[in-house]
């Protein structure tokens, strides 16, 4: 009999024709809102394998209403929606999607520190609002990426991806982390430096790390105080990792001078959000893996991990040990 599994959204059809030939699917048929709380835990109950998006919370309320539950598939490279110790003991085996959302994800960072150094997004509103008036020298002046320093916080697949991509752009690059990396130094010719010795010498700082409970709050008005005065801010990581409202005080005191920001506190946010309305912030709706082959490429992933661990093969890209 084919094992049940539940899913918490429609996927792209190549997902969805893996799974159908594998599994009984039972899903939340709405490819835009999340299940409600209570279809989460209906649907898992009786399960084998439920397939998560980074908005379902996997937590031991939700496996003691699974006791059949073998495996969680997560279709996203970061697992903080999961309680990874809770499945663990259980014998609930999670896997994440990494590797295929790393080129991707590092574009957004690229597309986020251009947009805020060069003032894309004010520009246009600028346009949009009637205030273009005659060219004049010092008209909507922002901050060279050319030969600007580069530091990037986080030294997984994604930081690395931003570093190589800053070769074409002549910049020097610094990189911190819990631990150095010889392998990205090699790779980037990036040098480690401490947080604060990053943030005091870099122009632009891109946050690349996951949600822990070491990297929660991490950056605030302490860190933002330490910035220089023309630096610019990229956050493609998570939200909680980012003391939002003391970001928010610092872009208004000019320090650091912009960001670019995919990923909120709370998502989703809502027009009154206070970071829409400082010009110097680029905002966009956590799309950093958002290509149309990306997210088909995650979804095949995460589908071909639930697929392996029903069928009693390993997963391809579990994030703990397993067995
Ligand atoms: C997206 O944010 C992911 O973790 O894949």
């Amino acid at each position: 009999m084919a094992p049940k599994i539940f899913l918490t959204r429609r996927l792209p059809e190549p997902a969805m024709r893996l799974l159908s030939a594998h599994c009984e699917v039972d899903l939340w048929d709405d490819a835009e809102r999340p299940a409600p709380r209570e279809a989460l835990l209906r649907g898992a109950a009786g399960a084998a394998g439920l397939l998560t998006l980074l908005t379902d919370r996997v937590d031991a309320e939700l496996l003691d209403a699974a006791p059949d539950l073998k495996v969680v598939a997560n279709m996203a490279v970061g697992y903080d929606n999961i309680d990874v110790p809770a499945c663990s003991a259980r014998g609930v085996v999670v896997t994440n999607t990494p590797g295929v959302l790393t080129e991707t994800t590092a574009d957004l960072a690229w597309a986020l520190m251009l947009a805020a150094a060069r003032r894309i997004v004010e520009g246009q509103k600028l346009i949009e609002a009637g205030g273009w008036g005659p060219w004049h020298p010092m008209q909507m002046v922002g901050v060279d990426v050319y030969g600007a320093s580069l530091g990037v916080v986080g030294a997984g697949r994604i930081g690395a991806a931003v570093l190589r991509r800053a070769s074409g752009f002549g910049m020097e690059l610094r990189y911190h982390n819990r631990n150095a990396s010889p392998e990205l130094e090699a790779a980037t010719g990036a040098l480690y430096r401490s947080l604060d010795e990053l943030l005091v010498e870099c122009q632009f700082v891109v946050v690349t790390l996951p949600l822990t409970p070491e990297t929660r709050g991490l950056f605030g008005a302490r860190e933002f105080g330490l910035m220089r005065d023309d630096a610019v801010f990229v956050n493609v990581a998570r939200g909680p990792i980012v003391r939002e409202a003391e970001l928010v005080e610092s872009l208004r005191a000019g320090r650091p001078r912009a960001a670019g920001i995919d990923v909120f506190e709370r998502e989703p946010i809502g027009p009154d959000h206070p970071l829409l309305a400082l010009p110097n912030c680029v905002a966009v709706p956590h799309i950093g893996s958002a290509s149309v082959a990306t997210r088909t490429r995650m979804a095949t992933l995460a589908a071909e991990n639930l697929v392996a661990v029903l069928a009693g093969r390993p997963p391809l890209t579990p994030v703990h040990a397993v067995g």
